[in-house]
């Protein structure tokens, strides 16, 4: 039987042009939602509104200052169910060679952002979810993803920190940490091929939409994707 669980509510999912924020868009769409992706891929979104009826899309550079209230004043007014901080990239290398530059926008793209984003849509998602896809790389040391984790650990400590205040505004605020994941996210060019191990034990996109889904579903707290990751958050 065809799951509709989701019928006549709309998320705004960041990142949905390609990998885990598409296949979550996918499900979500699947299970009878309604989607708004954000990405700055303006082909690939079309492609996905071209093959889903209840998509549409607005392209946003979401790492410039200001990007999450910029979206949420285009958004303001529509109700929205769920918000999904999904967007995200990391530059790999040796943290005092890291570009400056690149702190400055993983930090705007993958922490202020999404808090950005939270607060101003605050109003439109009484009752609904906050959804903040962190990575497991917050609870081990990767010292050539300094930048990135730093960032990461930024959201989750703001996630978990801020839950309880985002219930009295009837917001639930979740996190889901995946580990290493079969997208794009390892072919940014500073890379340079180095990650062949963590390729090998990465998991599917869908995997993590589905782990995803589910959650929003039970009100879930935290979701980490394999469900064993879950060990390491104990260390
Ligand atoms: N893959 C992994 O191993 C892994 C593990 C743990 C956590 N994560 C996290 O999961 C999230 C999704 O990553 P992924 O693996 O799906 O990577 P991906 O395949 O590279 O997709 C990244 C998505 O983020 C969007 N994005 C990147 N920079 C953006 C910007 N400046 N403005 C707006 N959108 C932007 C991209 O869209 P456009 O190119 O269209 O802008 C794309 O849709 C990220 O937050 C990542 O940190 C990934």
């Amino acid at each position: 039987m065809k799951d509709n669980s989701f019928a006549g509510n709309l998320y705004i999912v960041t990142g949905a042009s390609r990998g885990i924020g598409r296949s979550i868009s996918e499900l979500l769409l699947q299970r009878g939602a309604e989607v708004v992706g954000v990405g700055r891929n303006e082909k690939k979104l079309r492609e996905i509104e071209r093959r889903h009826s209840g998509f549409s899309y607005i392209v946003m550079d979401l790492s410039r200052p200001k990007a999450g209230e910029e979206l949420a004043h285009r958004l303001k007014g529509i109700v929205v169910h769920g918000l999904i901080n999904n967007a995200g990239y990391a530059y790999w290398g040796d943290p005092l060679k890291v570009p400056v530059e690149e702190y400055r926008r993983m930090t705007q793209l993958l922490y202020l952002t999404p808090i950005e984003l939270s607060l101003s849509l605050l109003p439109e998602l009484k009752g609904g979810v906050v959804v903040n896809v962190i990575s497991a790389i917050v609870h081990v040391r990767f010292r050539r993803m300094t930048g990135y984790g730093a960032a990461k650990s930024a959201l989750h400590y703001y996630t978990v920190g801020a839950r309880k205040y985002y219930k009295k505004r009837g917001v639930h605020l979740m996190a889901v940490y995946p580990g290493p994941v079969k997208t794009d996210f390892f072919s940014h060019p500073s890379f340079e091929g180095e990650v062949d191990l963590l390729r090998r034990f990465a998991v599917t996109p869908e995997k993590v939409a589905r782990a995803t889904v589910s959650g929003i579903k039970r009100r879930a707290r935290s979701i980490y994707v394999p469900w064993y990751l879950r060990v390491i958050s104990m260390r």
